[in-house]
């Protein structure tokens, strides 16, 4: 397929509102629609479907417009599906080509990106050119983004709830979970355009960071607001000072404690920002993963900033190690729903059944986590997930099946965090919309710290 079209096989952002592009755009909105063509299409993450139709996009800046276009458009898509049914008398059929992803780009750029509504419209128009299932519907598509364009106040007042951009499988579980209220501000989060946040290796890179802008968090983590600069060009990169880590996911190391001088297995650590945390605080750590590229991922990062860390290609269940260890981390694969605002394709790529596995995952994998700890050991089960049946529920189970492990009895301590941040239980839980001093958002983490103690 050329790099221009607009196919069926999937092949054509901001308050990232201050973006803009070149000329006519054209080329990124293309990349934008085809990207979110392979998502809905072929379950592609975002940014390797952008990466395919990227190449003849030159300037900066329309990679940039093409990236917030694709991720605003999934952001609000079920918002905006919902105000595009008010102005389309009959559902658009199978074959109607591209026309559902051009017009949620096109609803995106107007009601969300503050695109001026000419550009927005006729660049849609022209995407609809590209191919012919879709050019017979440029006369709708051109009706219904006026239409869009000429009410754009009164459909950004009375807008539909957040959470009703997420698919139903999600909404339910959220609702079900955190509640009608603190679900919907939870979905709210999820529509901003994260934060970049960054652990530093040592406090002495703390200040050159603040003078360029970045604000120091109370847990210790430097955080630039979007849009944020490049992060090579940020002091401290060269010399490997610090790494990219959000906020929420810098906790769960910290609930082992002191790890200096410990035995510390770092269970699932690519790409191994949990691990250059624990290296870091002085700990002997091996990272091990099952994926043998990811792992190449937690080398460089190493290397680059000069910690260093065993570590070990396999698959948990088979490992078996010479010696037991002191601690375990055990950053476990999950739904990632914590992450949706930095992932906005997550909730299109997943279903309710892929969660039934992974919990199922997760158990063995924690079973196995306390086979491995030296008596008196402290194991850390962490999710980058909201939902409960990966987070409280499954450590809930893994307690009631294991009374020789208890929680401990106050694993933030020291780490900045106001008591929102823990459970009735004692775990540790973040959510997208909770706030560490003035600043809001951050990934949703759920963690627990439990201590092997005598049978
Ligand atoms: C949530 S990510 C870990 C993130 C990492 N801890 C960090 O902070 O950068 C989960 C990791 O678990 C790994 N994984 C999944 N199943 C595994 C298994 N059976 N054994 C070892 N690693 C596994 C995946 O390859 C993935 O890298």
């Amino acid at each position: 397929m050329e790099r221009t079209a607009i196919g069926h096989t999937g092949a054509v952002g901001v308050s990232e509102a201050n973006l803009h592009t070149s000329s006519s755009g054209l080329e990124a909105r293309i990349a934008a629609v085809n990207a979110i063509g392979l998502v809905f299409s072929r379950g592609s993450f975002l940014e390797s479907a952008l990466d395919q139709f990227s190449d003849g996009i030159s300037e900066p800046r329309d990679r940039a417009f093409a990236h917030a276009l694709a991720a605003t458009a999934l952001r609000h898509k079920g918002q905006i599906e919902q105000v595009l049914e008010a102005f389309v008398e009959r559902p658009l059929g199978k074959t109607a080509g591209r026309t559902k992803d051009i017009l949620l780009c096109g609803a995106a750029q107007l009601l969300f990106l503050a695109t001026e509504p000419h550009a927005a419209i006729n660049t849609s128009l022209h995407l609809a050119d590209l191919d012919p299932a879709t050019k017979r519907h440029k006369g709708l598509i051109n009706a219904i983004l006026r239409r869009v364009s000429d009410n754009r106040d009164a459909i950004l007042k009375d807008l539909p709830p957040a959470i009703t951009s997420l698919p139903s499988w999600l909404q339910r579980k959220l609702r079900a979970d955190l509640g009608p209220q603190q679900a919907e501000a939870c979905a709210e989060a999820l529509l901003t355009r994260a934060s970049l946040d960054l652990s530093l290796k040592d406090d002495s890179f703390r200040q050159p960071l603040e003078e360029a802008g970045g604000a120091s968090l109370p847990t210790g983590t430097a955080r630039f607001l979007a849009p944020y600069p490049a992060v090579s060009s940020l002091p401290g990169y060269d010399r490997g000072g610090w790494w990219v880590q959000d906020a929420a996911a810098a906790l769960p190391a910290r609930m082992l404690g002191d790890v200096r001088g410990k035995t510390v297995l770092d269970m699932c650590a690519a790409p191994g920002g949990k691990t250059l945390q624990l290296a870091a605080a002085g700990a002997s750590v091996t990272a091990l993963d099952v994926s043998e590229s990811r792992l190449e991922l937690v080398h460089q990062n190493l290397a680059r900033t000069g910690l260093s860390a065993a570590s070990i290609a396999a698959d948990v269940m088979d490992f078996q190690p010479a010696d037991k260890f002191d601690a375990i981390l055990l950053d476990a694969p999950c739904s990632a729903t914590g992450t949706i605002r930095r992932h906005p394709e997550l909730p299109w790529l997943r279903h309710a059944d892929d969660i039934t596995q992974l919990v199922r995952l997760q158990r063995n994998l924690l079973r196995k986590a306390a086979s491995l700890l030296n008596p008196g050991g402290v194991l850390v089960y962490a999710v980058c997930s909201l939902l409960a049946e990966e987070g409280s529920k499954q450590v809930q189970a893994f307690l009631n099946e294991n009374r020789n492990f208890q929680r401990s009895p106050d694993p933030l301590t020291d780490m900045g965090l106001t008591p929102e941040f823990l459970t009735k239980k004692g775990d540790l839980r973040t959510l997208p919309h909770f706030s560490l001093g003035s600043h809001a958002g951050m990934d949703g983490f759920y963690a627990a710290c439990l201590v092997q103690v005598a049978d």
